[in-house]
């Protein structure tokens, strides 16, 4: 795996803090994280790791770790606080981020949104109005203008169907709306924004363009026809509402009544260099139970071990969805990246180290299933861990740490784990 590309991504909601430097406008997740009872003991991202002060540092610990590429994300509303108006000074904090990438050797992948919309944009109708998607290729043009010469690749939307199902559906994620099916018109609409950014970072010169769409192998709990459907929906809904538009330029299957007109089919579906994967867990579904809203029911894998989150933990998942990602789509389906993949545990910090031998062993046994879907014929060529730091985990606060490197948050002292260590050692390993 020699050219393969080692990378470590963040969000910037996650990470920046300093939430009102540089006239940032508000975001949804300042509104929601303030909103009680939303998130864990009502944390917000405030502060969070503050690295919109303490970026030189944090990419000096990604030249330690040897990395060859940083998955960050832009704020929308540092660029345009109202969603419409450029801020000169919003540029200018991504410009010093890219150029200290650019100088330690790093390229930087630039998500354009991952979850924080402008507050001003939302109070439009967020991602249920179309208009949403215009604004965004407008903001998606001004960041090519002033990036397109320095950023090696570009995300539009990370994981779009959690905006959709969270955000949206259930309410658990910013802004906060449980609209169930009522939601679907935001997948309609990111769909479009992707689409449109896509053409206008193409128009502005940028380079590669991609997706980062979280994927998750569906196990149906029995084979009784009920079940199957159940899961077939669920298929549907988290695996093929982006990617069937986008790799296939049509509706996704298995969703009656969710059809978008084929004038936007063309936008949503303009090639794509490579198709950037989030994986965490496989999902098991059971056929929905009498009165249940949802046509499926979430399930239980016991069978394996858990995270600190839950999340099952199932390294040959990666596999599986990679194999199947190239059964579905074949020759639609571009090169493929793993742009997150990572876990949090219980963790201590005890005289300056983390001996976090959990998160080593899920790493590690990860890349040997990326190494089985690649011997299997999947075309991989880069694989980003989620996260270079401990941060804010949305509705989880600071109670899920995903770092490589542990992150005091009273003192804002980072603190590389073993983990950060032992992929060190990997990386330069692989590159012999
Ligand atoms: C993904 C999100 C990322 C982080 C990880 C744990 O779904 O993209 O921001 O929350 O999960």
């Amino acid at each position: 795996m020699t050219d393969f590309v080692w990378g470590v991504a963040t969000s910037a909601y996650q990470i920046e803090g300093a939430v009102t430097a540089g006239g940032r406008g508000r975001s949804t997740w300042d509104t929601f994280s303030a909103t009680p009872g939303k998130t864990r003991s009502g944390e917000t991202g405030a502060q969070a790791c503050d690295h919109y002060h303490r970026y030189p540092e944090d990419v000096a610990l990604m030249r330690e770790l040897g990395v060859d590429s940083y998955r960050f994300s832009v704020a929308w509303p540092r660029i345009q606080p109202d969603g419409r108006t450029l801020n000169r000074a919003g540029l200018g904090f991504y410009d010093r981020l890219i150029d200290t990438l650019c100088a330690a050797g790093i390229a930087p992948m630039a998500t354009l949104y991952h979850w924080d919309t402008p507050q001003a944009v939302e109070d439009e109708g967020g991602w249920l109005n179309r208009d949403t998607a215009a604004r965004f290729a407008d903001y998606a043009a001004v960041l090519a203008e002033a990036f397109a010469d320095r950023v090696a690749m570009w995300v539009p939307l990370n994981e779009p169907a959690m905006i959709t199902l969270l955000g949206y559906g259930l309410g658990q994620h910013a802004p906060g709306q449980a609209l169930l099916f009522d939601a679907l018109p935001t997948a309609h609409h990111q769909l479009l924004a992707h689409g449109l950014a896509v053409r206008a970072l193409r128009a502005g010169g940028a380079g590669l363009i991609g997706t980062a769409n979280n994927h998750t192998p569906v196990w149906a709990a029995d084979d009784r026809p009920e079940t199957l459907a159940a899961a077939a929906a669920y298929d549907a809904l988290h695996n093929r509402l982006f990617a069937d538009p986008i790799l296939l330029g049509t509706s996704p299957a298995h969703l009656p009544g969710f059809e978008i007109p084929a004038e936007d089919l063309r936008i949503i579906s303009e090639p794509i260099d490579f198709y950037g994967v989030n994986y965490y867990n496989p999902t098991r579904i059971g056929a929905p139970a009498e009165g249940n809203p949802l046509p499926f029911e979430l399930g239980e894998i016991a069978e394996h071990p858990a995270t600190l989150m839950g999340s099952p933990i199932v390294p040959d998942g990666l596999r599986e969805l990679l194999v199947q990602l190239r059964e579905s789509y074949g020759e639609a389906l571009p090169p493929v990246y793993i742009t997150e993949n990572g876990a949090s545990f219980a963790e201590d910090l005890i005289d300056g180290q983390v001996h976090d031998q959990p998160r080593i062993d899920f790493l590690s046994a990860h890349l040997d299933s990326l190494r089985a879907a690649i011997g299997a014929g999947v075309d991989v060529r880069g694989y980003y861990v989620w996260s270079l730091l401990d941060n804010f985990e949305w509705a989880e606060g600071y109670g899920q740490p995903f770092g490589l490197v542990h992150v005091d948050f009273a003192t804002q002292r980072r603190t590389p784990k073993d983990s950060f260590h032992w992929l060190r050692e990997h990386i330069a390993k692989q590159r012999g």
